[in-house]
This record gives C-alpha cells, sequence and structure tokens, in this order.
C-alpha cells in the first residue's frame, strides 16, 4: 500500500502510469450513464472514508462517485462532527479509522495533520488539499492538458495570481512531468522558496515573474485560481484584490499564449475577479474537462493507492 501525498514525494514513473490509467478507465466508461459500475471492480469489498474540514464540491463528488463506481463503498466525515475536532489527536484517529476502513481521503488544514494521519494509518491516506498543496486536482490537469494538446513534456504553463497551494503542486508536476513553469505573482505572493527549488533541481525551469503580460507570452497552458483561498483570513481580501487584479486573465491576456493555448481553473471561480467569464466560458477553456478529469485521475490515484 502507498500513501498519495503529493507529487514531489511520488515516483515519476508511477506519476506518468497513474495518467496513462486515468486515460483508459475513461475510455472504459465513455457514455456511460454515472451509475453504472466500472467493468473493472477493483474497490469490490472496500470501505473508504472521505474526511473534510473545509468545504468542497468536486473533491468530495469526485472522490465518493469514484469509489462507488469501483464497487467501493464510502462515509463522508466532515471534521468538526468528529472527535478530531474536539481533542482526539490525529495519530489516534488514524489508529481507530484503519480498522474500520480500507483508505482515507483528507481535506484539511495543516500539512502536519496529513502528515501525521498518514504516519499512523495503516491504510492508504490521499492529500485532499492541505493549506499547502493539492496534488489530485493537478493530476487531473495533466490528464486535461495531455487529452487535449498532447504531452505536457517541455511545454511552457503559466499560473497567474496568488502562489497557492494548487500553485505548489503544479510545480511539483512541473519537475515530474518535465514542463517548464512561469509563476506571474506580487513578490509577496509567490509560491515558497522551498517548492521552486526542489522543481529547478530537478532540471526544468521555474521563472518567477511579475508581469503578467510577459509572463504569458508563448504559453501552451494558463492556469489561475482564486485569489482567496479557503484557509486564508477573509480579511486580506481586499488587500488581495488590490494587489491582484493586473493579473486577471481575460481575453486581451490569453492573446499572449500560443493560439493553441488552454486555459485551466481548479475551480470554484470567481466569475470577474481572476478570471472573465468570456474566458471561462471561450474556446481555450477546458475547466469542464478538468473538473470531470478529478474523477478518473483520482480512480487511477487509488488504485496506485492500493496496488491495484
Ligand atoms: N477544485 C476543487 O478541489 O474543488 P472543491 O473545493 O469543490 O473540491
Ligand atoms: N486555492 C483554493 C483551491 C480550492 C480548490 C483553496 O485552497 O481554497
Amino acid at each position: 500500500m502507498s500513501h498519495f501525498l503529493d507529487i514531489h514525494k511520488t515516483d515519476p514513473a508511477d506519476l506518468r502510469q497513474m495518467i496513462s490509467e486515468a486515460g483508459r478507465i475513461k475510455q472504459m466508461r465513455k457514455g456511460l450513464p454515472k451509475g453504472t459500475p466500472d467493468a473493472e471492480q477493483v474497490l469490490a469489498n472496500h470501505m473508504v472514508a472521505l474526511i473534510f474540514e473545509k468545504p468542497s464540491t468536486r473533491t468530495r463528488v469526485s472522490f465518493d462517485v469514484g469509489v462507488r463506481q469501483m464497487g467501493g463503498q464510502t462515509m463522508v466525515l466532515s471534521g468538526s462532527d468528529m472527535q478530531l475536532g474536539h481533542g482526539e489527536t490525529i495519530a489516534d484517529t488514524a489508529r481507530v479509522l484503519s480498522r474500520y476502513v480500507d483508505m482515507i481521503m483528507i481535506r484539511t488544514f495543516e500539512e502536519s495533520t496529513l502528515l501525521e494521519m498518514a504516519e499512523h494509518a495503516t491504510v492508504p491516506v490521499i492529500n485532499g488539499l492541505t493549506n499547502r498543496t493539492h496534488p489530485c486536482q493537478i493530476m487531473a490537469d495533466v490528464l486535461t492538458y495531455e487529452e487535449h494538446n498532447g504531452s505536457i513534456r517541455g511545454k511552457k504553463v503559466v499560473w497567474l495570481g496568488d502562489g497557492n497551494n494548487v500553485a505548489a503542486s503544479l510545480i511539483h508536476a512541473a519537475g515530474q512531468f518535465g514542463f517548464d513553469i512561469t509563476i506571474a505573482a506580487p513578490e509577496t505572493l509567490q509560491p515558497e522558496a522551498e517548492f521552486v527549488n526542489w522543481a529547478r533541481n530537478k532540471g526544468v525551469e521555474v521563472v518567477l515573474e511579475t508581469n503578467p503580460q510577459q509572463a504569458v507570452e508563448g504559453a501552451d497552458l494558463v492556469v489561475t485560481d482564486t485569489w482567496v483561498s479557503m484557509h486564508d483570513s477573509q480579511t486580506t481580501k481586499e488587500r488581495r484584490h488590490n494587489q491582484l487584479r493586473a493579473y486577471q486573465v481575460d481575453d486581451a491576456l490569453m492573446a499572449h499564449a500560443k493560439p493553441d493555448a488552454l486555459f485551466m481553473h481548479c475551480l470554484p471561480a470567481h466569475r470577474g475577479e481572476e478570471v472573465t467569464s468570456s474566458v471561462m466560458d471561450g474556446p481555450q477553456s477546458v475547466i469542464w474537462d478538468e473538473a470531470e478529469n478529478r474523477l478518473h485521475a483520482q480512480k487511477a490515484v487509488m488504485r496506485w493507492c492500493l496496488g491495484k
């Protein structure tokens, strides 16, 4: 069994294998009603706990549907309803849950919660987003890019806005899948140096840029996300908006990218803030495929975790 904690902590050959497996799994169920079981019932007799300490639409529904299609059963738990939120240690929670379920997916605040869960669980633990990273999202993004425009290796990916948890996993993916990445953000909102240095040491180009137009020049993929994440204090909202206004992805900015460049957003989006509706609903946007691909990519992740 293996934990899926982060893209930079997972073997690149395994990541590559998961992407091709996800594509195969997706093809297998093309056109079927969503409740139809997968031909391969790899999670038959398996119970999966989905723990949420933050809100979620995509992660919650895609994991729940994915497990069920693979023949397993789910239990969706909210952190605040569990003893976890009332003083029981994460380690003890991990030990107990491991006696009831075969796999744990957790969305939480501090990365240390995820790591402690993984250290003490005797079943695989999957990172469904922490304040620091969001690896499942980026697995879906790589799958989405490659479905539309072929191999992502050597491509130029540009991130605009807050250098947040999603940006961090995208930087990890740059190192593991071999693409170059430019982060366009004000200096105070650039991603963590630790992640940037990690990717640079893998031999890919990581450019930190403050000018959005210059950053997007020649891009193959343009990505953005909310300016204020779930773990950010709402009091920073106004300051963030002022700092990031110039990084909004609009048609004029997209015009600096290659003509066949794609646009992605992990969602939920704030239309008219980090991205205009015209880009979200425009011909270069692949956001709905991206959201769908959470389902297929995570099935591949879960199979890998269980060695199936
Ligand atoms: N992209 C993503 O993780 O969405 P949710 O917060 O709705 O799960
Ligand atoms: N950066 C966002 C991603 C949501 C899926 C957040 O953490 O709120």
